[in-house]
This record gives C-alpha cells, sequence and structure tokens, in this order.
C-alpha cells in the first residue's frame, strides 16, 4: 500500500488489550460513517469523491489549467482555510516550495486573501506588475472577507491593467454551485466558475476544483492525485484495526489522548512537506478541536525543529506524541564526497547519499524520543509523488472522521471559526453587527 503504518515505536506506550477495547469504538465510528447515520453526515461528499468525481467538471479544469499555462505568468490565487491550503500544501510537496523561483513553463502562483496584512498583498501586486496575470479566487460561502477583499483588491488591479474584457477572461471562480455573492458576482460578470460540491466542506474539498485547478497549473499530475487518492477510497474500507492502517493510526491517537497526550506533533524530514502539515493541522484541528475536546495538531520539520524544539519534545512535559511521515525515495540525492585532508572530519560519510544520513537521523531520533517517553507513529510513504500523496491525503482525511466519530464530535462543521468573524464585524462597523460594537469596543479601551 502508498501509506502503511510502523507501529513499533509505540511498543511500550499501547498494549494491545487497549487496542481491542478501542475496537468497537472504531466499528460504531466506521458503521456511521459509512451508513452515513453520524454527525454532519451532509458533508461526506469526499468519502466517494476521488471515484465518483465529476468527470466533466475535472476535464474543464485540465482544459483551464492548459489555458492559463498559456497565457499567465502570475496566477493569484486567492482563498483561506480549506480553499487555500490544499492547493499550496500538494503544489509545494510535488513541485517544490521554491517553486516559484524555478525555471519551468507553468505560470508563478502567488496565494492572496488568506491575512489581512497590507504588506502580504502590496508585495504581491509588485510581483504582477508588467506580467500577464489570472486570477483564480476560491470560496465555499462566497462571503469570507479575507478572500473577499483581496479579489476585490486584485479584479480592480486586473480591469485597469488589462481592460474589462480581458480581466474577465482571467478571472476563475471556484465557489458553490447556485449560492452566494461570489456566484452572483461571476453570473454577472461571466468568469469560468468552478463548483465547490454542497456536500464537500472547505477542509476536505482539496480533490475538488478548490484544490485540483491550482494544483493542474504548477503542472502537477492531478490523474495521478485522483488515482492515488481512489486506490485509498477503496483499500481503506475494513473496519478492523488490524487490517486497516487508517483505522489504526484514528485508534492509535484515541488511546494516547485518553492517556493525556494532548498534542500531537506531525513530522517530516521533508521541509517540502511544510504546507502539507499545515493542511493537516486545519483538517483535525477543525474538525476535533471542539465541546472543550481535540487533540492540539502542531507540527515539525527535522532536523530544522530538532534544533528548537527537539529539547521540549525530549525532557519537557509528557502531553506530546509524534507522528512521522517518512518518505522513502524523494527522487533526487546527493553523496557526500571525499576530502583528502579531511578537516571536517566527515570522511567516514563520504560515498554515503543524503538520504542514508537523513534516515540515520531518523533512526536517532525516533529512538531517543521514545527513550523520552514520547510516542511515535510512523507513516511509511514510498515516493513524494501525486499517486502516493493522493493516497496520504485520503487516508488522512478518514482518519480524522473516523477519529472525530470516536470522540464524540461532528467532524464536519466549525462552529469556533464565527466567533472571530462576529466581533471583527461589529469592529469595524458592518451592518447588521451595530448592537455589538458598543461592547466590544469598551472591553478593547479598559
Ligand atoms: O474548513 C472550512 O470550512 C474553512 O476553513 C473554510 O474553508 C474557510 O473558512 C474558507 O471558507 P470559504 O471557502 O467559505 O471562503
Amino acid at each position: 500500500m502508498p501509506v502503511g503504518l510502523d507501529a513499533r515505536y509505540l511498543e511500550n506506550f499501547i498494549q494491545q488489550h487497549e487496542l481491542d477495547a478501542v475496537q468497537p469504538l472504531v466499528y460504531a465510528a466506521h458503521e456511521q460513517l459509512h451508513a452515513r447515520t453520524g454527525m454532519g453526515s451532509e458533508y461526506l461528499g469526499w468519502l466517494t469523491l476521488p471515484l465518483n468525481y465529476d468527470k466533466g467538471e475535472f476535464s474543464r479544469i485540465k482544459a483551464a489549467a492548459e489555458k492559463i499555462k498559456r497565457d499567465t505568468d502570475v496566477f493569484v490565487v486567492i482563498g483561506i482555510g480549506g480553499s487555500y491550503l490544499g492547493a499550496r500544501a500538494v503544489i509545494e510537496f510535488i513541485k517544490s516550495p521554491l517553486y516559484n523561483l524555478k525555471q519551468k513553463d507553468t505560470p508563478d502562483i502567488y496565494f492572496a486573501g488568506n491575512s489581512l496584512s497590507p504588506s502580504a498583498l502590496s508585495e504581491i501586486l509588485e510581483l504582477c506588475e508588467g506580467r500577464r496575470v489570472s486570477i483564480n479566487v476560491i470560496s465555499k460561502s462566497g462571503t469570507t472577507t479575507e478572500p473577499a477583499i483581496a479579489f476585490r483588491i486584485f479584479r480592480e488591479y486586473l480591469e485597469r491593467t488589462v481592460g474589462l474584457d480581458e480581466a474577465r477572461k482571467r478571472i476563475y471562480v471556484t465557489t458553490d454551485r447556485q449560492r452566494g455573492t461570489l456566484k452572483s458576482l461571476a453570473d454577472r460578470e461571466g468568469y469560468q466558475t468552478f463548483v465547490i460540491p454542497d456536500d464537500v466542506g472547505g477542509r476536505y474539498s482539496v480533490l475538488t476544483a478548490v484544490g485540483l485547478l491550482p494544483i493542474a497549473v504548477a503542472g502537477c499530475d492531478i490523474d495521478a492525485l485522483m488515482g492515488g487518492a481512489a486506490l485509498a477510497q477503496k483499500s481503506l474500507l475494513e473496519p478492523d484495526v488490524a487490517k486497516n492502517d487508517c483505522y489504526l493510526y484514528a485508534a492509535i491517537r484515541n488511546i494516547l489522548y485518553r492517556k493525556g497526550r494532548s498534542v500531537e506533533l506531525l513530522v517530516s524530514y521533508e521541509p517540502s512537506f511544510l504546507l502539507m502539515a499545515e493542511w493537516w493541522k486545519q483538517l483535525f484541528g477543525e474538525s476535533e478541536g471542539k465541546n472543550g475536546k481535540g487533540i492540539f495538531p502542531a507540527s515539525a520539520i527535522f532536523s530544522t525543529d530538532l534544533h528548537s524544539l527537539g529539547q521540549y519534545i525530549q525532557n519537557g512535559t509528557k502531553i506530546l506524541f509524534e507522528t512521522v511521515v517518512l518518505v522513502d525515495d524523494t527522487q533526487k540525492d546527493i553523496a557526500v564526497g571525499r576530502d583528502p585532508q579531511d578537516i571536517d572530519g566527515l570522511n567516514f560519510l563520504s560515498g554515503n547519499t543524503l538520504s542514508h544520513v537523513n534516515r540515520k537521523a531518523f533512526e536517532g531520533t525516533v529512538l531517543a524520543h521514545t527513550d523520552g517517553g514520547v510516542p511515535n507513529v510512523v507513516l511509511n510513504m514510498p515516493a513524494a509523488d501525486e499517486r502516493n500523496l493522493g493516497y496520504l491525503i485520503y487516508f488522512f482525511e478518514k482518519a480524522c472522521a473516523i477519529s472525530g466519530y470516536m470522540l464524540g464530535v461532528n467532524p464536519f462543521d466549525q462552529p469556533g471559526v464565527e466567533s472571530y468573524k462576529r466581533n471583527m464585524f461589529a469592529l469595524l462597523g458592518k451592518p447588521g453587527f451595530e448592537s455589538q460594537r458598543a461592547g466590544l469596543e469598551k472591553r478593547l479601551k479598559r
């Protein structure tokens, strides 16, 4: 299988009888998920998406991506949360975090609308100057403030620089099939639109047009990505944790959480995994963190963070467990050379590849951290390619849904995200929020 769970480093932390004890919970979660009787079951489109996706829409995504590759130097992708992280994560992992700096026949891609920072937006506008720009605005609700503001600014920029008609051909809108401000605007202006299915929530949407259009524009193989996810959909159906690594992962998380491990650190030895970890953090954080419950999702890139977080992991409060995503074949390698004088004392490594040294760093670290009392789950991934990544994405999505049901929360809503929005709207004077404004301002002045 493209992703396999290695439980050998859990020996001192989880016993077989504990797995047996949570198996009934896993059965129940599996049943709720597949019979569509659990909380949030109206958002289960992602469960069958890899095999049942809209093939016509998929072809339109590919055609649009080809046009954008031909007529665009800078592709600005506007979105936040689930309408942003998946696309960026896949592009950085498959292509590179340095994608924009590389020689390539695909456009540079910048992500906007995921903050309200004027400097961040100004920088992207500056990078657009004198270049052929296209925009993909992504918002399921069509009303999220951060992307809405960025879109207003970039739409105005495009209309001013290339004219109204050309701007219309360069704006791609990914939103709800029929509802929302963005959909109305797209219909009025004649922008090409792509659909976020009703039954797929933001953080589960990377394998819809939300992720697929930017990912295809970057030159990634979206057929292989969907193929890997489809394999996961077919493979991860067995309710027995001994036969399903995805469910075993959910069961292990549940057991460790009950034992006081309230923080999960997702670790990779590949810097290109950084944004995948951000995507994973949103997936699990928004899905589980409710009703005063849930594992806090954190992440680290090793060796980098061994030199910042390593001390805490080894000797700090025992609230952590680690989940390491280990990529076997990173598809590029470098050998350490021989220095006749060996002043740096590294000749004992000459002839060894960096991937070998990286593997030894993992082995040394996993032993040290388990010695330090930190449970380690290892997920082995054969290669850093689209097929394996598609599998891993589905693996995490399904593990997250099962984990949420095991915890007794709705893994598909995010009521808490609204609190800051209400306050922000009130403080900005948005019509309809007048009554809350005075109270909030008084608290700020105190
Ligand atoms: O997972 C989610 O639903 C959220 O993170 C949303 O994706 C995020 O809030 C953006 O929402 P929208 O796509 O409606 O702009």
